[in-house]
């Protein structure tokens, strides 16, 4: 496992995320407690220390079962949860961005958690009606009580990222220190806005969905189900099929699994941008194993900077249907008896 940085502040940040949605039954398409330990163990044993979970997540369930499965071991974890949705449906003010929902949200989350402080707190989303000086100054204060260590932001243009941590360094309070984002080989959109801003201000990305709920690893173009159900935008826009297919095919010429492939391609963009990985079983979690990098060496003369393919990804088709360049030149050799072909090496365990 390779570390980034969590932007400025210097954290070591591992450059694969767990994401815990999964974790609890709740909402009918997670893993059990078990399971999720197992999943927790495989991430933690890989290395990986950025945890991510919400107080919505399976209704609280997620939390829940992460403070048991990390008890005696919670400092070694960047552990993050988020506060702005509902969570009370017959009390108004349990949603929102304001300073009465962070502090009844962060306690109920610190006890869920069974810990005194969140690494990562993440504005969950948007709260139009409350002012951005109100929300930074109330996380600020979580900052100086010792209970957040890091604010974060998730799912805001990138305007609003930008006023808001303007708006906490004018008068001196914690800026956002990350971004949380939806980001995949089917939706792209980040790339316009979010990307430039999150490079700019040196805020490190957790892309959220790699896989676009699971839509990436072909397995519904073959029959199989999963917790997809509704027709989502922008994944059934015309086209998305066949970068799916592409997908697949790719994975077939590699041997790896198409989730490798849809997550690699997420790690490897330029800057900070770490992919959150999820599965609601222990096959899937394996099958997910992020790819390790290649080992650092001279920089190829042939391979354009942009050239945003996953390494070792050499089909021309996926390139060109995306608007992604080929290398200007680019010989491929046939894998030496006894050896696997050196874009594999780049495939190993999580
Ligand atoms: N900030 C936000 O607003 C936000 C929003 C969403 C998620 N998140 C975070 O990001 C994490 C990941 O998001 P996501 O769950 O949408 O990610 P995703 O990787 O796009 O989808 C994960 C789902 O894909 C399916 N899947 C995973 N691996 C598979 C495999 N190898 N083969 C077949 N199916 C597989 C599973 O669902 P099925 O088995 O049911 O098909 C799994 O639950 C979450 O856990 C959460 O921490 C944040």
């Amino acid at each position: 496992m390779r570390y980034r940085l969590l932007g400025k502040s210097g954290v070591r940040i591992s450059e694969v995320a767990l994401g815990t949605m999964t974790f609890g039954e709740d909402w009918g398409w997670g893993a059990p407690p078990e399971v999720s330990a197992r999943m927790l163990d495989l991430f933690a044993d890989a290395g990986g220390n950025v945890i991510d979970t919400a107080d919505v997540y399976t209704n609280g369930t997620s939390e829940t079962i992460l403070g048991e499965l990390l008890k005696g071991r919670r400092d070694r974890f960047v552990l993050g949860t988020k506060f702005t949705n509902q969570t009370d449906p017959d009390d108004p003010n349990s949603a929102g961005n304001h300073r009465k929902k962070i502090v009844s949200s962060i306690e109920a989350s610190l006890r869920r958690l069974q810990t005194d402080h969140i690494d990562l707190y993440w504005v969950h989303n948007r709260d139009v009606l409350t002012s951005v000086e109100e929300l930074m100054r109330a996380l600020d204060d979580q900052v100086r009580l010792g209970k957040v260590l890091y604010p974060a932001v998730s799912d805001w243009a990138a305007w609003e990222i930008a006023e808001a941590c303007t708006a906490a360094r004018l008068r001196d309070w914690s800026p956002f220190t990350a971004v949380q984002l939806r980001y995949n080989l089917l939706d792209r959109s980040p790339e316009r806005e979010l990307l430039p801003m999150a490079g700019a201000s040196g805020l490190p990305v957790l892309a959220w969905g790699p896989l676009a709920e699971g839509r990436l690893t072909g397995k519904y173009l073959s029959g199989h189900t999963g917790r997809v159900t509704e027709a989502g935008r922008p994944y059934t826009r015309a086209g998305s099929d066949d970068i799916v297919r592409e997908v697949v095919a790719i994975a077939r010429e590699l041997g790896c699994s198409p989730a490798q492939v849809a997550i690699s391609w997420v790690r490897q963009q330029p800057g900070t941008v770490i992919p959150l990985i999820a599965a609601r079983t222990e096959e899937q979690f394996r099958d997910n194993r992020a790819p390790q990098p290649a080992a650092p060496g001279p920089p190829r003369r042939t391979q354009p900077s942009h050239a945003r393919v996953p390494r070792g990804c050499h089909a021309g088709g996926l390139r060109r249907r995306r608007g992604l360049r080929r290398p200007a030149t680019r010989h491929r050799r046939p894998p030496r008896a006894g050896r696997a072909p050196h874009h594999h090496r780049h495939l190993g365990r999580l």
